[in-house]
């Protein structure tokens, strides 16, 4: 099996639980302190090795592209203002090994369809896709923890996570079996089920590696919940013949698609940042609602 080198990034969701912020930019550039979501993301598949970023972008496209461009006026006014570290900040936004790929998706069908866009860059190789919004501190990060279980078992894996068992319905979730090789197999999936009709509370978390073979299940899935093509209906049939692994991965994961997960990591990432941790922490601590994590 080949090694991975393309991440996949869907961007074109509609964000609407983030409205009116989401109105027109997408909600992958929210900062979570100083650095929007997607930077993260990037950085996170920077550390596991990957070289291309495919980006699938909707409408709101334009500020992702700059986001990762050069920024020509900008950094020749800091550098002529004799602002090094700003402009060091700025240039390394992404690493001048990496590739940049954006291709659209005209309509927001769903991750699935999402997905599906990046067939003709990735081809016939295994991929994976990093969901921008599930901001997760780990170290070392998730992708690269995934990566490394791939190396040793080249199967589509999927980032799993245990939630509360009333969330289900927010998630796909799996069941799984121990494969006799150390590792979960994954033996059912379905998408957002209701708690009193979810069979586990082991939820996939944005973080997969899929083979090449996804691409065939996407195009013959049928709009699945909530009027989309999901990616979890692929996954259900890629189940029925190859083998799915299931990655229980260690590290705190935000859900930055929620209000509540959004706000609890600015706590988290603003109690650990290098410039203001210290002073938040001793704000935090002020307001009395305790310091401690
Ligand atoms: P979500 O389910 O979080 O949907 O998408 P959303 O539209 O972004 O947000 P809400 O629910 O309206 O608030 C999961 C991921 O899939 C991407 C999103 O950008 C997000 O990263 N996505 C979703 C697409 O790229 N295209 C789609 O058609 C749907």
């Amino acid at each position: 099996m080949k090694k991975i080198t393309k991440a996949v990034f869907p961007v074109a969701g509609m964000g609407s639980r983030f409205l009116p912020a989401t109105k027109a930019s997408p909600k992958e550039m929210m900062p979570v302190v100083d650095k929007p979501l997607i930077q993260y993301a990037v950085e996170e598949a920077v550390a596991a090795g990957i070289t291309d970023m495919v980006f699938i972008t909707g409408r709101n496209k334009r500020a992702i592209e700059d986001h990762f461009d050069k920024a020509y006026e900008m950094e020749s006014e800091l550098e002529a203002k004799g602002k090094h570290e700003l402009l060091r900040l700025v240039q390394e936004t992404v690493p001048a090994h990496i590739n940049c790929i954006y291709i659209r998706q005209a309509e927001p069908l769903g991750l699935g369809h999402a997905v599906l866009c990046a067939a003709p860059v990735v081809g016939d190789e295994p991929f994976a896709v990093l969901l921008a919004d599930d901001l997760i501190d780990a170290d070392p990060p998730v992708l690269k923890q995934m990566v490394d279980v791939f190396d040793a078992h080249p199967n589509s894996l999927l980032g799993v996570q245990n939630v509360p068992p009333t969330d289900t319905g927010a998630y796909g979730i799996v069941c799984i079996e121990p494969d006799g090789d150390g590792m979960q197999q994954v033996t059912a999936i379905v998408e957002k089920p209701a708690p009193e009709q979810a069979p586990s509370n082991l939820a996939v978390i944005g973080r997969y590696i899929l083979t090449p073979r996804i691409f065939h299940h996407l195009r013959r899935v049928q709009t699945g919940t909530g009027g989309e093509i999901q990616l979890t209906d692929a996954i259900a049939a890629q189940l029925a013949e190859e083998t799915v692994l299931a990655f229980p991965f260690h590290g705190i994961r935000y859900d930055c698609g929620s209000k509540l997960g959004y706000l609890k990591a600015t706590i988290a990432f603003g109690r650990k940042h290098a410039e203001v941790g210290q002073a938040f922490t001793e704000y935090l601590a002020s307001l009395n609602i305790g310091g401690r994590p």
